[in-house]
């Protein structure tokens, strides 16, 4: 893994020109930047540790997954040549690597993966698909098969791609719940114990749930009606009204506040500085900033600034499950 590596990048392909725009602010316009799938490009110049760096700071938001390139093939070699391509990489002999593989279209790439494991288990060295120190990328595109390799620290998501896959239970009450489970395990948040935290347009529930299951008690603040599901729980209340209202006549301070509501960036993190007045200090913020607009980072960056009054921003991300607009995490000043 030397330096001057090619690295590829995932983003939403409704977003790939923002990720590349968000890079070349960071890094300089004439860095090298090519297109290799719908979801993935190839940048030269900057190292994926800086990479990773200016993502974890939020300073770009439309890339969800890191790896450094080690390879292009238009099949995939042998066994023994391919472990020796991706073992002749690492700085010591592993005990165990991930190994993840995804495809062009949504595909899982599951072929690649099963050679990957035949090639490494065949040397001795144990495969699973997340957990571990680094992580070996293969991406299947039209023309090529590209190999990756990473620290799990630098690659954003121990997933294939960014595209985090979470099982489609009955008892799921949105789509929505998805974003917070995946923001949740992504950045490694931990909810406090017997917290209390309010969740901006809750309806119909589907963040209340999650809350719940993280031993939250949880103020639903939404005009919609919340699943009838969720009815029974004492320990979630309704309040059916708008979030100014709500905060005009609030008396509870809150551990959390999550803010899933539809509105454009700016007017939901003007909400938010309302919030603030009701939240502990260090309390925790979850927001999604929808797209809306012409321009949707500029859009996210405005919205940024105006939660920057009040909060300390730790992440800021276009997370798999996010359509049309980005998840942010922040901490009350
Ligand atoms: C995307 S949905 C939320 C889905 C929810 N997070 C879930 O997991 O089920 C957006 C919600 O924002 C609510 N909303 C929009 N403006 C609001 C406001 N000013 N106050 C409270 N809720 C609002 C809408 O009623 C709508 O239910």
């Amino acid at each position: 893994m030397s330096g001057g590596r090619s690295v590829l990048f995932s983003a939403a392909a409704d977003s790939y020109e923002l990720a590349v725009r968000e890079i070349r602010g960071e890094f300089g316009r004439e860095v090298r930047i090519q297109r290799v799938g719908a979801e993935l490009g190839r940048v030269d110049g900057p190292s994926v540790r800086d990479l990773a760096a200016a993502c974890d700071a939020g300073r770009i938001m439309f890339v969800r997954h890191l790896t450094e390139e080690i390879a292009s093939f238009e099949e995939l070699p042998p066994s023994y040549e391919l472990a020796e391509v991706i073992l002749g990489e690492l700085p010591q002999y592993p005990e165990a690597l991930a190994v993840q593989a995804w495809t062009d279209d949504a595909g899982t790439g599951g072929s690649y993966y099963h050679r990957i494991e035949e090639a490494l288990t065949g040397r001795g060295v144990a495969v699973t698909r997340s957990g571990q120190e680094y992580v070996v990328s293969c991406f299947v595109g039209r023309k090529a098969i590209l190999l990756g390799l990473n620290r799990r620290a630098d690659s954003l998501s121990d997933w294939p791609g960014g595209r985090m896959r979470l099982a489609r239970g009955d008892e799921r009450v949105s789509r929505s719940e998805f974003k917070l489970e995946e923001a949740i395990a992504t950045f490694g948040l931990e909810l406090p114990a017997h917290g209390k935290a309010v969740d901006l347009g809750a309806a119909p529930g589907g963040w209340t749930r999650i809350l719940r299951q993280h031993g939250q008690e949880v103020w639903s603040v939404d005009p919609g009606a919340l699943d009838p599901r969720l009815r029974g729980d004492r320990r979630i209340h309704h309040e059916a009204t708008t979030a100014g209202r709500f905060f005009a006549a609030n008396r509870v301070r809150f551990d959390v506040v999550v803010n899933d509501m539809r509105m454009d960036q700016v007017t939901s993190a003007r909400m938010m500085l309302d919030a603030a007045g009701h939240l502990r200090r260090d309390g925790l913020a979850i927001v999604t900033l929808k797209g809306g607009g012409r321009n949707p980072l500029d859009g996210a960056r405005r919205g940024l600034d105006v939660l920057r009054e009040q909060y300390d921003v730790r992440h800021a991300r276009q997370l798999h499950h996010n359509r049309n607009e980005i998840t942010v995490i922040a901490h009350h000043r």
